[in-house]
Formats: C-alpha cells, structure tokens, sequence
C-alpha cells in the first residue's frame, strides 16, 4: 500500500513497506541524497532531517511512524535563498570532505529554530551526537555562532 508524505513542501507517495527506514525513502525512492548514511543505529547523525521541525535520525523513523512533514538538506534553503546556517558554513569554510556536513546544518539549524542565540554550551550539547571524522568541530562552532548573530 503506497504511502503519504509531504518531504520539503511537496506531497509524495511511496510504495514501500510501514518498517521502511525513513532515510532509505529519502536517498532511494525520492532521489534526496544529500541525506547520508553513516551508521545506522543512531550514533553519528549523517542522516538527520527534520520531521515538523524536529532534529530526527532518519536511520531509526519508519516509514509508518512518521508523524510530521519532513525537511531534508535540500528544502533547508535554495541555491538562490541560502538559509543562513548554509551562507556561514560557506563562509567559514566549515566542510572537510562533507560527509557529515547536511546533518551537521539540519542539527544546527533546529537549535536555532528553538534557541536563537544558543551559548556555546548549548551549542556542545545540541551538536553532541554529530560526529565528524575530519575534526570539523570548532569552524561547525564558529559558524553557528555567526548564523545566531544574524538572525
Ligand atoms: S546513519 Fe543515522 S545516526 Fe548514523
Ligand atoms: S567533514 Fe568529513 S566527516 Fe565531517
């Protein structure tokens, strides 16, 4: 039985089974790549999205328990309207090899959706669960940081 969801403002169906993970409709039958797959139980957060706003692991959302809309990487901004997580990440030259970059920004950018001017404690403890091989952390920092200031 196909099923519904609205993925970054558009309504899709998707013909795949409820135990389906969420990151696998997103990458494989919508095409969303930019979403990734590091780990697959919940500890590295390449694959967050949002689901009504909220920071998830796609990883670990079935299909049939999502609850809200979805937003990934792609629906953040636009090429032309970068969301401002997006424009600091350019301009502190944030991304190593990019791997874990779009669940960095998703998770970021739900912090500031919720605490617009996080302190950096906040931004620690919000950016805990996204890993990032190449050692990222401080320019991840730095342009959080920026990002607030401009809201
Ligand atoms: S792939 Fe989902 S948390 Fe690592
Ligand atoms: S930029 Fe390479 S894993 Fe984070």
């Amino acid at each position: 039985m196909a099923t519904s969801l609205t993925v970054n403002g558009a309504a899709q169906e998707v013909d795949l089974p409820d135990d389906v993970p969420l990151l696998w409709v997103l990458r494989d039958a919508l095409n969303l790549t930019g979403t990734k797959f590091g780990c697959g139980v919940a500890a590295c957060g390449a694959c967050t999205v949002h689901i009504d706003g909220q920071a998830v692991r796609a990883c670990q959302v079935a299909l049939g328990d999502v609850w809200g809309e979805v937003t990934t990487i792609e629906g953040l901004g636009t090429p032309e309207t970068l969301h401002r997580l997006q424009q600091a990440w350019i301009d502190h030259q944030v991304a190593q090899c990019g791997y874990c970059q779009s669940g960095q920004i998703m998770q970021a950018a739900a912090l500031l959706a919720e605490t617009p001017a996080p302190s950096d404690d906040e931004i620690d403890a919000a950016m805990a669960g996204n890993l990032c091989r190449c050692g990222t952390y401080p320019r991840i920092r730095a342009a959080i940081r920026a990002a607030a200031q401009e809201a």
